[in-house]
C-alpha cells in the first residue's frame, strides 16, 4: 500500500489506488426443503413432506449441483457450511455424512470450519445427535419460536414447550455445547410479560446463541391472507424488543446484527459472513449464491430451480439453474451496504473497496449525508451505523441507490 493519506471519503485524489476485487471468505449453504408440516407464517422454501421422503436421492442431487458449481470456486477454502430449510433434522445423520465426505473430497475444508444444521424439536429423536455430531456438524440451530404452549399452537408448530427442551437437552448430552435458539416476538396476544418469559426458558438451557426474529407477515403465507387477531402493533412490538434486547445485554448475549446475539467468540460464522458480503455456494432447491471473481472482477448471484422435484431432476445441468446475475456495478453499494448495515461493527472502507472493486469516493456523498442525519459514524477507516440508523435501515440504506 502507498502511504499517501489521500483517501478520506470526499476528498479528492488523482493517485490510482489500483482498488481491485478480491475473493472474500467463502461459506456453503445448503438446503433442505421438506418440513413435517407447513408453518402458517413462514415464507422459506419449504414443502409439506408426503409420505417417504426420497432423501438418498436428494443428496445425490445436491452432489451434482456441487460439482457443477466447483469450477466457480476452485481452490478456494470453506469456512463454514450451514445446512438451512425447511427442517435439516428430518435428514438421516447418514445422509448428512454422506454429504459432507462428499464436499470435503472436492472442496478445501478449513480446519476450524462451522458446520451448523437447523433441527425442529419436534424431529428430535434419541440418537440422532450423537450421529449427527460424528458426521461432523458441530453446531445446533433449533427452531424453537416460544415456550408458550398456546403461542406454539397458533403458530401451528408441530412441538411443545417441553418437546423443545427435551431436544436441546438431547443434543447437549450428544457433547453439543454450541447451538443457538430461534425465537420470534410480538406473536398475536403476547404480553410484555410472555415475552420474557421466553427469554428466561431459552436461558436457562445456556445457548451460545440467541435469534430473536419479530414476527413478520410475508406475502404468500397463510397468516398474510388471514391476519391473527391481536398482533401487536408498531409501538408494542418495539417494547417488546427494547426490553428483550436489555435482557439479552444483561444475561451476557450482545447483539451483534439485527436479530442475532451472541455470547463472547460465539456469533454464528456463517451468518456473519453473509453480513460482511462474503461469498457463498448456495446449494439445494432454490438456494441462492453469491461468488466473486478475481479475474472477472465481478460479482454473480446465482439461484436454483425452486421445487424440489424439478431440482432433483435437472440437478447438475445448466436447467437446474434458476438464474445467474452478474451484479451491475451502480447496484454493488446499495447490496453491499443492504447487509453491512445490519451489522453493529459496521465495515471498513478498505473491505467495501477490496468486495466491491469499486473505490471509496463511489459512496463518500451518501456516507456524509448519514453522518449529517445522525445514521452513521465515519473515520478515516470504518463507518459504523448508529443506534438510530440501525432502526431505520431501510432509508440509510436507500441512500447508496445510485
Ligand atoms: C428455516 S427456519 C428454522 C428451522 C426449522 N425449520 C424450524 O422452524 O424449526 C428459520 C427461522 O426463521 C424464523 N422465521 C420464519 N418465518 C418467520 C416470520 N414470518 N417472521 C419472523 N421470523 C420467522 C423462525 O424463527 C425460524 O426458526
Ligand atoms: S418455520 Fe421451519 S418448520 Fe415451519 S414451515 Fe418454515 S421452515 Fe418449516
Amino acid at each position: 500500500m502507498s502511504d499517501h493519506h489521500c483517501h478520506l471519503p470526499g476528498e479528492h485524489c488523482d493517485h490510482d489506488h489500483g482498488v481491485s476485487l478480491v475473493p472474500p471468505p467463502l461459506s456453503l449453504y445448503v438446503h433442505l426443503p421438506w418440513c413435517v408440516r407447513k408453518c402458517p407464517y413462514c415464507d422459506f422454501n419449504s414443502h409439506a413432506g408426503k409420505g417417504e421422503l426420497p432423501f438418498d436421492a436428494y443428496i445425490d442431487a445436491l452432489i451434482r449441483d456441487l460439482d457443477q458449481d466447483l469450477p466457480l470456486v476452485w481452490g478456494r477454502v470453506v469456512n463454514s457450511v450451514f445446512f438451512g430449510g425447511g427442517t435439516p433434522s428430518l435428514f438421516p445423520p447418514e445422509a448428512i455424512d454422506r454429504f459432507l465426505q462428499a464436499a470435503s473430497a472436492r472442496l478445501r475444508f478449513a480446519p476450524n470450519l462451522e458446520v451448523t444444521l437447523e433441527t425442529n424439536p419436534g424431529t428430535a429423536e434419541h440418537g440422532r445427535f450423537d450421529r449427527y455430531r460424528a458426521a461432523g456438524v458441530n453446531r445446533i440451530s433449533f427452531g424453537i419460536q416460544t415456550f408458550n404452549d398456546d403461542a406454539l399452537k397458533r403458530l401451528g408448530r408441530i412441538h411443545d414447550s417441553g418437546e423443545a427442551e427435551r431436544a436441546v437437552k438431547l443434543a447437549q448430552d450428544a457433547g453439543y455445547d454450541n447451538f443457538n435458539i430461534d425465537l420470534m416476538y410480538a406473536l398475536p396476544e403476547q404480553t410484555l410479560a410472555q415475552a420474557e418469559h421466553d427469554l428466561e426458558r431459552a436461558f436457562a438451557l445456556q445457548p451460545t446463541h440467541v435469534s430473536h426474529y419479530q414476527l413478520t407477515l410475508e406475502p404468500n403465507t397463510v397468516f398474510f391472507a388471514r391476519p391473527p387477531q391481536g398482533i401487536p402493533d408498531d409501538d408494542a412490538a418495539w417494547d417488546i424488543q427494547e426490553h428483550c434486547q436489555r435482557m439479552l445485554a444483561d444475561a451476557g448475549y450482545a447483539q451483534y446484527e439485527v436479530s442475532a446475539y451472541a455470547r463472547p467468540g460465539r456469533q454464528s460464522a456463517h451468518n456473519l459472513n453473509y453480513w460482511r458480503f462474503g461469498d457463498y455456494l448456495g446449494i439445494g432447491a432454490g438456494a441462492h449464491g453469491k461468488i466473486s471473481s478475481g479475474a472477472e472482477q465481478h460479482v454473480l448471484r446465482r439461484w436454483k430451480h425452486k421445487h424440489p422435484q424439478t431440482y432433483m431432476d435437472t440437478a447438475g445441468t445448466a436447467a437446474s439453474i434458476g438464474g445467474d446475475d452478474v451484479i451491475d456495478a451502480a447496484r454493488l453499494p446499495f447490496e453491499y451496504m443492504l447487509n453491512l448495515l445490519r451489522l453493529h461493527e459496521g465495515f471498513a472502507l478498505k473491505d467495501f473497496e477490496s468486495r466491491t472493486g469499486l473505490e471509496r469516493q463511489v459512496i463518500a456523498e451518501p456516507l456524509r449525508t448519514a453522518v449529517e442525519r445522525g445514521w452513521m459514524t465515519l473515520d478515516a477507516e470504518r463507518a459504523v451505523p448508529t443506534e438510530l440508523g440501525r432502526r431505520f435501515t431501510n432509508d440509510v440504506v436507500e441512500l447508496f441507490l445510485a
